[in-house]
C-alpha cells in the first residue's frame, strides 16, 4: 500500500470530484457531503473517465452512456447491462490534504 496525495481539501469541495494516477491506476476522489471516497476512475462499460461525469449525492453518472455508480462503494446503481463493481480505495485526510491508499 502507498499513500498518494490527491490534493488539498479546498480543491475538492462538497459535491465535486478530482482524479489522480497512482500505482498504475486511474483513481477518482469524490467529496460526498464532506466525506471523501475513492474508486477506480474508469467506467468498465467502455472506458469513460468518470470524474468527467456528474456527481449528485453519492451517485456518479458516467459521461458516455449514463451508467450510475455509487461513489462510496464503487458498486453499480443502475444500467441496462450488469457491470462489475469498481475497485474502491481508502481515503485519508490529514492536515487538509487528501490522500488515497493504493
Ligand atoms: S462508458 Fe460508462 S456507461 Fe458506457
Amino acid at each position: 500500500m502507498a499513500k498518494v496525495v490527491v490534493g488539498k481539501t479546498s480543491e475538492i469541495p462538497q459535491g465535486k470530484m478530482s482524479h489522480t494516477t497512482a500505482a498504475g491506476k486511474e483513481i477518482l476522489v469524490a467529496n460526498v457531503d464532506g466525506s471523501y471516497y475513492a474508486i477506480n476512475d474508469i467506467c468498465n462499460h467502455a472506458g469513460a473517465e468518470l470524474h468527467e461525469g456528474e456527481l449528485a449525492g453519492n451517485e456518479i453518472t458516467c459521461p458516455w452512456h449514463g451508467a450510475k455508480w455509487d461513489a462510496s462503494t464503487g458498486n453499480l446503481i443502475s444500467f441496462p447491462q450488469k457491470l462489475k463493481g469498481l475497485e474502491s480505495y481508502k481515503v485519508i485526510v490529514e492536515n487538509e490534504t487528501v490522500y488515497v491508499d493504493v
